[in-house]
């Protein structure tokens, strides 16, 4: 559909590929935001998911952010994002989830107030990268902790020839990708058309 196909042209026109293995979007989705795009890739979210009884939309900070307040506007729900770093503006009730950094090699926290997440709500995570899972597995974790139900988990770029989406599916959850890219070899853009 149109929508589909402005987020997929976007990709293979402004996607710029980094090594092997790295898909640099920043022309609209990571740095520099394309607000038509972004609304395109609501709307995709919402045509998956938008069946679905939802309470709250749960992302990550920084680059969930964006994307998960414009498809809220059509679910109309709330957005919580989990905080990856301490600070006065976070109540210190929080629940948590542990991601691995494979580009830094550590372990951080991510965080939402409890507050903000309680047992029952059911919630959709929503992303911008599925590439090793760890995001989504912290997330899913700070569920897990709050009693909150995950309804759908969706990203608009899964990297295919990652691990993330085999993890995922072995814990029993599935990813919803807008856009899959099955090869990035010889700066190549390779998608799997749907
Ligand atoms: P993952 O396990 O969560 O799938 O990601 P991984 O640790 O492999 O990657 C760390 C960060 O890099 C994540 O963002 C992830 O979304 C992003 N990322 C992974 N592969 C790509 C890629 O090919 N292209 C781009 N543009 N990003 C990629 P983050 O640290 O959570 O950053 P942000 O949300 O603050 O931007
Ligand atoms: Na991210
Ligand atoms: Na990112």
């Amino acid at each position: 559909n149109e929508e589909y196909e402005l987020l997929r042209n976007t990709v293979l026109e402004q996607g710029r590929v980094l090594g092997d293995d790295v898909l640099k979007v920043d022309s609209f989705l990571n740095h520099q935001l394309d607000v038509r795009v972004l609304n395109a890739i609501g709307k995709l979210f919402y045509q998956q998911f938008g069946a679905l009884e939802i309470d709250k939309i749960l992302t990550a900070e920084v680059s969930g952010i964006a994307i998960a307040a414009i498809a809220a506007q059509y679910f109309q729900v709330p957005v919580v994002f989990a905080k990856k770093t301490l600070s006065k503006n976070l109540d210190p009730d929080t629940w948590e989830g542990s991601v691995y950094s494979y580009t830094k090699q550590q372990t951080y926290q991510i965080r939402v107030a409890k507050r903000y997440l309680g047992k029952g709500e059911k919630i959709l995570i929503l992303d911008d990268f599925l590439a090793n899972g760890q995001a989504i597995k912290g997330m899913h974790q700070i569920l897990e902790e709050s009693e909150a139900v995950l309804m759908g988990t969706g990203v608009v770029i899964e990297k295919s020839f990652q691990a993330g989406k085999e993890m995922l599916r072995d814990q029993g959850v599935e990813v919803h990708s807008l856009i899959k890219v099955t090869s990035l070899e010889g700066q190549q853009i390779q998608l799997r058309e749907k």
